[in-house]
This record gives C-alpha cells, sequence and structure tokens, in this order.
C-alpha cells in the first residue's frame, strides 16, 4: 500500500496544471518554433509553464514541427484549426483551453523579447496588477528596426486607440502581454474577436477598469518568416473601434454596408453619364447598365471590407455569391419600388416615400445578403 502511493505521489504532482500558459499564435512560423521554445525555457527556467501554439493550418511544416516537439516536451501542447484565421481569435481559443492562473500571449516569431516573462509574472503573482504589457513606447522600450511609415501607422492607430479604453495603455497595439485568469474572464464574452488587436478588445471589453502595469521591451526584427500583417488589418482594427464605439446602437456591419451602398450611387451616376454622354446608349440602356455596375462594384466591395471575416474567395465561390447579390438586391430593388409607391398613395411627402422605400430595400439586401451570400459557416 505504502508503495503504491509512494509511485503515484511523484506522477500527480508532474502532472498539476502549470502555473503559466503561453498562448503562441501561429500561421506559417516552422523555423521559429524551437528557437522559440529553447528562449523560453532559458528564461522561464524553473517556473511552472506551459506552451500552447494554436494554428490556423499552416502548409509550410509548422504543424509537422508542432507534433514533433509536443510528443518530447510535456510542455508544449497545440491547437490546430482548420477553416478559420485570425490572431485574436486564436489567442482567445488558446487561452480558453488552459486553466492556468496567469495567461501570457507572445509571437512566434522572436520579435517579442521573452526574458520579460518572469518579471510579467512576478508582477502578476504581486496582485499589483490584472495585466502586464510589453511595450514598446515606455523608457526603455524601442521600435528596433521599424521604418518611417510602419512607426507612423502604429503611432496613429494608438491615439485611435484611446478613443475606446480607459486605461493609460502607452502600447495598445502590442501583441505581447500576461494578464490573470479572473480578468480574461471578465472580458473574454463581450470580446469582437476579429483581427490583430487583441490586447485593445480586453481592455474594451472588460467591465470595470482593469489594473494595468507596462514594461518597456525592444520590438526585434524578424528572422525567419514574414509578417503576415496586410493593410487591410488596419481595416480590420478600425471595425474594431467602431463596433465598441458604436456597435451598441447599430452594427458595425449594418454601418459599412450603408456606406458601400452610398458609394455605389456615385458609380451608378458615373457610369450612367459615360453611357449616356461618351457611348450615346438610350436611357434605359444606359440605366440598366449602370445598375448592374453599380452592383458589381457593391458586392466586391463589400465582399473586401463588410464582410472580410467571411469572405468569399475562389473563382466558384466569388461568382455564386455575385449572383445571389444581384438576385437579392433586385428582389431589394422591388420591395423598394413597392413600398414607395404605396406610401406614396397614402399621401405621403414624395420625398418620404421615397425614403421608406429606400430603407425597406436596404434592410432587405442587408438582412437577406448576410443570410445568403455571406452566409456564416455553420
Ligand atoms: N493562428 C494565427 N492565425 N496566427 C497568426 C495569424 C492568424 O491568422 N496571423 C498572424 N499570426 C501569428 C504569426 O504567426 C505571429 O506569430 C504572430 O501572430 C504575429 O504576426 P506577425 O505577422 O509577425 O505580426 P507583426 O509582427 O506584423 O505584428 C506583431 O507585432 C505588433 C507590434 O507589437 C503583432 O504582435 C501585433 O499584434 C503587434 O501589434
Ligand atoms: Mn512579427
Amino acid at each position: 500500500m505504502e508503495n503504491q502511493i509512494a509511485v503515484l505521489a511523484p506522477q500527480s504532482a508532474a502532472r498539476a496544471a502549470p502555473e503559466l500558459t503561453i498562448v503562441v499564435p501561429t500561421f506559417n512560423e516552422r523555423d521559429n518554433i524551437r528557437p522559440l521554445l529553447e528562449l523560453i525555457a532559458k528564461a522561464l527556467d524553473g517556473d511552472s509553464y506551459e506552451v500552447v501554439f494554436v494554428d490556423d493550418d499552416s502548409r509550410d511544416g509548422t504543424l509537422q514541427e508542432l507534433q514533433a516537439v509536443s510528443r518530447t516536451d510535456p510542455l508544449v501542447r497545440y491547437i490546430h484549426r482548420i477553416g478559420r484565421r485570425g490572431l485574436s481569435s486564436a489567442v482567445v481559443e488558446g487561452m480558453l483551453s488552459s486553466s492556468a492562473s496567469y495567461l501570457a500571449v507572445i509571437d512566434a516569431d522572436l520579435q517579442h523579447d521573452e526574458t520579460l516573462l518572469p518579471d510579467m509574472l512576478a508582477v502578476l503573482r504581486g496582485g499589483e496588477a490584472d495585466v502586464v504589457v510589453g511595450s514598446r513606447y515606455v523608457e526603455g522600450g524601442g521600435l528596433g528596426e521599424w521604418d518611417g511609415t510602419r512607426r507612423l501607422i502604429s503611432r496613429t492607430a494608438t491615439r485611435i486607440a484611446r478613443l475606446i479604453i480607459r486605461a493609460e495603455l502607452t502600447d495598445p497595439m502590442s501583441g505581447f502581454f500576461m494578464l490573470t485568469r479572473e480578468a480574461f474572464a471578465g472580458s473574454v464574452r463581450n470580446l469582437s474577436g476579429q483581427g490583430y488587436k487583441i490586447l485593445l478588445d480586453v481592455f474594451a471589453s472588460h467591465p470595470t477598469t482593469l489594473r494595468l502595469r507596462e514594461l518597456p521591451y525592444e520590438f526585434r526584427t524578424r528572422q525567419h518568416g514574414e509578417s503576415k500583417l496586410d493593410a487591410l488589418v488596419t481595416w480590420e482594427y478600425l471595425m474594431l473601434v467602431a463596433d465598441k464605439l458604436f456597435g451598441r446602437f447599430v452594427p458595425v456591419r449594418f454601418l459599412m454596408f450603408m456606406i458601400v451602398g452610398g458609394l455605389g450611387v456615385f458609380v451608378h451616376f458615373a457610369v450612367l453619364t459615360l453611357l449616356l454622354k461618351g457611348v450615346g446608349s438610350e436611357f434605359k440602356a444606359a440605366q440598366t447598365g449602370a445598375t448592374v455596375a453599380a452592383m458589381t462594384f457593391n458586392f466586391f466591395l463589400n465582399n473586401l471590407l463588410t464582410y472580410r471575416d467571411r469572405r468569399l474567395k475562389g473563382f466558384w465561390r466569388v461568382f455564386g455569391g455575385l449572383v445571389s447579390f444581384y438576385a437579392v438586391c433586385s428582389l431589394g430593388a422591388i420591395a423598394n419600388v413597392g413600398v414607395a409607391t404605396v406610401a406614396f398613395k397614402e399621401a405621403f411627402d414624395w420625398r418620404l416615400a421615397a425614403l421608406a422605400g429606400v430603407l425597406v430595400g436596404v434592410v432587405w439586401n442587408y438582412a437577406a445578403t448576410s443570410l445568403f451570400t455571406w452566409k456564416q459557416k455553420k
């Protein structure tokens, strides 16, 4: 009996949940996995931690690498997501898979300074803060080898962030931070979960002001692989800010859909003018051409911006989407004219009647295209 206990005790101790989970989002980072693990091991020597990679179906061999290391290293796990993309949502899923008291995020590409991890952990253990952020903008931190444009974008984004957060974050764009499980739990249900800016999202989504500490670090240069931050990541960021600002009143997606529709009116008149004056078409033909052009323009712009997270890709998907968009908008146009005509007969002012028709048409188009054209997966 005694013997058995002696055998079991060290085993169950080895299986105790780690105190810290470090989440590492990855997309095509094969050559960074092992160096990162070595650096973390060196930095956190003696601490109880685990590393959870969240990979969005990389095709460069990252997954093979993750499988190999997690088979031999008990401190490493990974989550493989298929058909999904997104840094923020990857981080959230990694954190949700953990039962540790403290949760951290660090990029896979060695640009963040892992030697900060023990200091972050010490601050949280001491109960002085709910979130500790690695900042490039406090004394001692820096942007490394960033060029002027990238610096400017980062600083502008930081200013905009002030619109939605109360905390004095100098580096709300930082993708390097650690927080308590309570702080995470307090925000997780309200997170937008879109795009890149998970830290900002956590702060903006928490019902109370989180206690913050910032520690400086110098942003390093990427050695392997490439950055996934494209121009449209900036767009997603603006959508996140807009959602936190007005999302309570009107869905940002609906606003966006209306703005795109408004731009479509300009396209309509431009094409109409071109066909009438330039080509010399008849009015009916010109109006038809302009309508098709405007609908096509709206479809592609909505696909790129409004529904960026559900973007249709590949020839047949896009083609099918375009056809369903035409179909929905045609019905929308019929509804628009129908409602406006009835309203006009009911002795409404003609402007009000037209507006009523347009509104019914827009709401129909928005609702129906979100159901049929850009339907949510599952
Ligand atoms: N799972 C997953 N899915 N991971 C992703 C995705 C994705 O769609 N996109 C990027 N990643 C991973 C990358 O593999 C990398 O480990 C990390 O997220 C950061 O991506 P980078 O493409 O290297 O971003 P960056 O260097 O331009 O920007 C980083 O630094 C900025 C400044 O601190 C990010 O951390 C930003 O959040 C941060 O603002
Ligand atoms: Mn990077």
